[in-house]
């Protein structure tokens, strides 16, 4: 079934093909998706009870940062459904008449899943609300006076939607979702077992306090857990015996410039730029992204989240503050009045 339903994707234009290691680390069933209790419960709940009444399950939205699972979960949906699954994405969605002729070729409980949600226009947005609602699409024949309007019957289908930013969906939309589901960074301990479970996958010798440690580095995220498994997996194989203990990631953690929080050499520039060129802040986010030469949208989905998370920077109203613990990180000496609002 999983080779079928890659050949089912439709790949919009301007849709990112997704790395074949990620595809195949991806877990396939709920039981083997490791950690988010909350929305497994959840989804599971849903899931069965959709499943006994013999109906399609509501539309669900998916929220939280990038790598965290959101269309993994999309593609366990599918499958616990058993429905077929269309993938597409915001952006990739131009004109409404392009999401018209996704939805009339939705099969029932088929499963439409629509990435960056956010990124919609606002007419292809329009479009979507009766088909989530009435399971029904509005088009109109014809211009002018003489122009009629047709309600087409769509077959009952699931929404999953998701998004980095659930403030940025419009509000009509996202009442339109039955089953809202945050996704949270990952603990140590569930990340230290889908480090184990992708090193039984990519069939590479890995020693539990080896795993620990890149576990601890993957700044809560799978896919980034994935990621240094798969860098320190080169890195042994070439400089060690292939096995990968502690000492021997340490190393190569470090080669490739992550360190102990598992900051990476981005995030560890801006820590710098926010401390050395602003004075630890408050410093608004376009500010910042200048400085650094990074894409604001990117800092504040990429990085930002994990450094907010670490308590390494805050965000306040007047923009984003470096803490004690990133002057200490970056071993910077802290002046007595950063981060710290003037009491008058
Ligand atoms: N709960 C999980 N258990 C195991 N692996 C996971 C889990 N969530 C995500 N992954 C891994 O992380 C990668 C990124 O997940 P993905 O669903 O693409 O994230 P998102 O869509 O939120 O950016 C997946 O390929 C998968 O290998
Ligand atoms: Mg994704």
């Amino acid at each position: 079934m999983g080779e079928k339903m890659l050949d089912q994707r439709i790949v919009a234009p301007g849709l990112k093909v997704e790395d074949v290691d990620e595809v195949t680390l991806r877990p396939r069933y709920l039981d083997e998706f490791i950690g988010q209790a909350r929305v497994r419960e959840t989804l599971a709940l849903c899931i069965e009870a959709a499943r006994r009444r013999g109906e399609a399950l509501d539309h669900v939205l998916l929220y939280g940062p990038p790598g965290l699972g959101k269309t993994t979960l999309a593609h366990i949906i599918a499958r616990e459904m058993g429905g077929n699954i269309r993938v597409t994405s915001g952006p990739a969605i131009e004109r409404p008449g392009d999401l018209a002729a996704i939805l009339t070729n939705l099969g029932p409980g088929d499963i439409l899943f629509i990435d960056e949600v956010h990124r919609l226009s606002r007419t292809v947005e329009e479009i979507l609300y009766p088909g989530m609602e009435d399971f029904a699409l509005d088009i109109v024949i014809g211009k002018g006076p003489g122009a009629r309007s047709l309600r087409l019957n769509l077959p009952r289908f699931t929404l999953v939607g998701a998004t980095t930013r659930a403030g940025h969906l419009t509000s009509p939309l996202r009442d339109r979702f039955g089953v809202v589901s945050r996704l949270e960074f990952y603990s140590p301990e569930d990340l230290l077992a889908i480090v184990i479970r992708g090193a039984g996958i990519i069939r590479v010798d890995i020693e539990p306090a080896g795993a620990a440690l890149i576990a601890r580095r993957a700044r809560g995220t799978p896919r980034v857990a994935n990621r240094l498994l798969k860098r320190v997996r080169d890195y042994v194989q070439v400089r060690a015996q292939g096995v990968i203990t502690a000492d021997n990631a340490v190393e190569a953690l470090e080669f490739l410039g992550i360190d102990e929080l598992g900051l990476d050499n981005t995030d560890r520039h801006l820590l710098a730029v926010l401390i050395e060129k602003f004075g630890g802040g408050p410093v608004g986010l376009d500010t910042l992204a200048a400085a650094t030469g990074e894409e604001a949208a990117n800092l504040e989905d990429v990085y930002e989240p994990y450094l907010l998370q670490s308590g390494l920077i805050t965000r306040t109203s007047r923009g984003r503050v470096a803490t004690p613990l990133a002057y200490r990180h970056m071993g910077s000496p802290q002046p007595a009045s950063a981060g710290q609002e003037t009491i008058w």
